[in-house]
């Protein structure tokens, strides 16, 4: 069994009501901003799956969802080498179409420098990212981010959509795990 959130967690970084609000801005950003155009979401799996589905709530333009599942090589790549790979692809095709990603964490980049790349290739009208946590601090490949919801410090932070041994994704914030937690398994 897992231990429980509060046996790992030191502090809660952000908790479900400024998530909320914050997410409830973005949304209304991105209204405004795709005004008289329909949009496509994609979110890329697992850890968007939970600001995906409270931020397109606040989205009022008409909007199709996607998911991509993509991963860093090899076991235990957190430390992301660059290589990465896609474990399942879109559903539909993006050509033409305005295509915002949602992303629950930028951390070294080098994630979303190979989805952009990839989804430009398919020539989409536009193409921008949505992010909730923006680690900036960690950056190893520059990335044009569209929407940030938050700029973290370099902590480790799980819930929210963030797991940590693909455990804790249900918890309602943002929590940053206590100082001596193993994460080898993460
Ligand atoms: C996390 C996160 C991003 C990526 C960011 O995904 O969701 O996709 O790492 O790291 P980077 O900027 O260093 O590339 P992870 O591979 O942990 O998968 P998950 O979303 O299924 O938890």
């Amino acid at each position: 069994m897992p231990p429980q959130p509060h046996e790992i967690l030191d502090y809660i970084l952000i908790d479900s009501n400024p998530l909320r609000a914050r997410i409830a801005e973005l949304g209304r950003q991105i209204t405004a901003d795709y005004q008289g155009q329909t949009l496509m979401l994609v979110g890329i799996l697992k850890g968007s799956m939970l600001f995906m589905a409270d931020l397109m709530r606040y989205i009022e333009v008409p909007h199709t969802v996607d998911f991509m599942d993509v991963s860093a090589y090899g076991a235990g790549a957190r430390q992301s080498s660059g290589d990465v790979r896609i474990l399942m692809d879109l559903h539909s095709p993006i050509e033409g179409q305005h295509v915002l990603i949602v992303e629950d964490i930028i951390d070294s980049g080098h994630t979303m420098d190979h989805v952009l790349r990839l989804l430009q290739a398919r020539r989409p009208a536009s193409l921008k990212v949505c992010t909730l946590l923006d680690k900036a601090e960690r950056r190893e490949v520059p990335i044009k981010l569209d929407y940030v919801g938050f700029e973290i410090p370099n902590v480790f932070v799980f819930g929210y959509g963030l797991d940590i041994d693909e455990y804790y994704r249900n918890l309602p914030y943002i929590a940053v795990v206590k100082p001596g937690i193993d994460l080898s398994h993460e």
